[in-house]
């Protein structure tokens, strides 16, 4: 092998594991977890189907529309005042006055997913300090744009919540 050839090839080599360990590290690790989660608990929080959800809940596959069956385990939280999930782009809660209420997740300011804090009736953005009240609206930014709002009906007979 002369070595002008063999140049060519380790440099095709190390642009190879350049271009691996970009990929690795690069990975888009935006979808959130539930160790990531604020402090809110249960449901699916990236998204997609999970036991006790029927519909959709998130927003790139079109309009939110979706059923919690509280039954399931996975919602036994939204039994309880105060409590709250996240399911796919919905963060669903139980206010401490037993009413529930459900807007967009992910703060109007960088996308952070909120949290609920019910003995402050107000959805909170860890990221920068945002809050907003039960409805979604801005109470303090840096955040200027509300959640949005989405209805949260519980149905008794059925046990559960339909989200639209
Ligand atoms: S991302 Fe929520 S306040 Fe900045």
């Amino acid at each position: 092998m002369e070595r002008k050839e063999f140049l060519s090839l380790v440099g095709v080599s190390v642009g190879a594991i350049i271009l691996q360990n970009c990929m690795t590290s690069c990975k888009n690790d935006s979808t959130p977890t539930p160790a990531n989660n604020g402090g809110n608990t249960g449901g699916n929080n990236g998204g997609g189907t999970t036991t006790g959800i029927t519909g959709n809940n998130l927003k790139a596959n079109g309009t939110i529309d979706f059923t919690i069956d509280l039954t399931s385990a996975s919602f036994a939280d939204l039994k309880t005042d105060g409590k709250a999930i996240v399911s796919g782009d919905v963060i669903v809660a139980r206010t401490k006055t037993g009413t529930y209420i459900a807007v967009a997740k992910a703060c109007t300011h960088q996308g952070t997913t909120v949290s609920f804090e019910p003995d402050n009736n107000r959805f909170n953005c860890s990221n920068h300090g945002s809050n907003f009240d039960l409805t979604g609206k801005v109470i303090n930014g840096p955040a200027a744009s509300p959640l949005t709002q989405f209805a949260a009906v519980f149905d008794s007979t059925k046990n559960t919540i339909k989200v639209s």
